[in-house]
């Protein structure tokens, strides 16, 4: 199966290509999202079975002012690539995010929940979904969040940054979410390509599917982690770790305070369940060189 992927720099990407080194990996001086004329010349040269958008305008806080950009990207970008998927009769997977949903109540968001993002990334999201599916109804969406690799800009990367330099450290305890490996969605993005590849018009697999790491944590929580578990081998000694709100850390955009999401339908359709944080994370740390943690 010839797999095409768009984004060669990025967590998802990076994962991508390591994982499945057969696939054609796009980079933007050959799929340049923001620029809708040079997505059919390349796709149409690269002639793919099936294709996997790893590329998204990622900045949550400078999407408030730059939202044009942050829909080029990853509204108009994402519905000209799902059109000449459609052209090419290639099944798109595509990646969304748990900022399309709002972010209250205390239970993980199913599928069908209503969506209303609460920032401009979210809403460039939301708008991508849509005009991914309304261009190519073969598409795979799906929704993940918290992602961290052993590479790129990461949560897990900056807190081995920062218990490098520093004893004591506060981060926000009043958000929860499930970090994702981008080495596991990156498996699940393979998977859904090929459960896509051979799915008729009319199968489940098509739609959003929510997809991110079994086990919930706030973000404080999880730096404990990270450093309980790199104390030693990735850094000298683990950080106190001050719990701290929202509030007490602002940022530009506004960020949700549940990003958690019910894996259910990614485990029914997809036949596979998310690991464990614990083993997922295991597999990054292991992968991080003490050296790489100052950078
Ligand atoms: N990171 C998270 O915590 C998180 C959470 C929820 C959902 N997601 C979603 O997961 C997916 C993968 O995210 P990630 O963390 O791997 O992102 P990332 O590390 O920020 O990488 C983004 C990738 O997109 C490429 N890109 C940006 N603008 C582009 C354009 N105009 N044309 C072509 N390529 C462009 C970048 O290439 P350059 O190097 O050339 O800029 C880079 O390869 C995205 O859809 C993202 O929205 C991520």
């Amino acid at each position: 199966m010839k797999t095409v992927v768009i984004g060669r720099t990025g967590q998802l990407a990076h994962a991508l290509a390591r994982l499945d080194p057969s696939a054609a990996v796009l980079d933007r001086s050959q799929v340049d999202l923001a620029s809708p004329e040079t997505i059919w010349p390349a796709l149409e040269r690269a002639q793919p079975e099936v294709i996997i958008n790893a590329a998204a305008y990622t900045a949550v806080d400078k999407a408030e002012t730059e939202r044009e950009r942050a829909f080029a990207v990853n509204a108009t970008g994402v519905g000209e690539l799902a059109r000449a998927a459609a052209d090419l009769g290639a099944p798109l997977i595509h990646v969304s995010t748990d900022y399309v949903y709002p972010g209250g109540g205390d239970r993980p968001y199913r599928e069908d929940d209503e969506t209303d993002p609460i920032n401009a990334y979210g809403q460039s999201k939301l708008a991508g979904e849509l005009a991914a599916l309304s261009a190519q109804p073969q598409t795979v969406i799906l929704r993940t969040a918290w992602v961290y690799a052993p590479w790129g800009h990461n949560f897990v990367r900056t807190m081995l940054r920062l218990a490098s330099a520093r004893d004591h450290l506060r981060v926000v305890h009043d958000q929860r979410g499930q970090p994702t490996s981008a080495l596991d969605l990156a498996r699940a993005c393979l998977l859904a390509a090929q459960k896509a590849a051979g799915s008729s018009a009319d199968d489940a697999v098509w739609g959003v599917t929510n997809y991110a790491g079994a086990d919930e944590t706030s973000w404080a929580e999880f730096a404990e982690t990270i450093f309980s578990k790199a104390a030693g081998p990735l850094i000298e000694r683990a950080p106190v770790v001050e719990r701290i709100s929202t509030a007490e850390y602002p940022t530009p955009a506004a960020r949700p305070a549940n990003s958690t999401l019910d894996l259910a339908r990614f485990t029914h359709v997809f036949g596979q369940a998310p690991r464990p944080l614990s083993e997922a994370l295991d597999e990054v740390l292991t992968m991080i060189r003490p050296e790489d943690v100052a950078e």
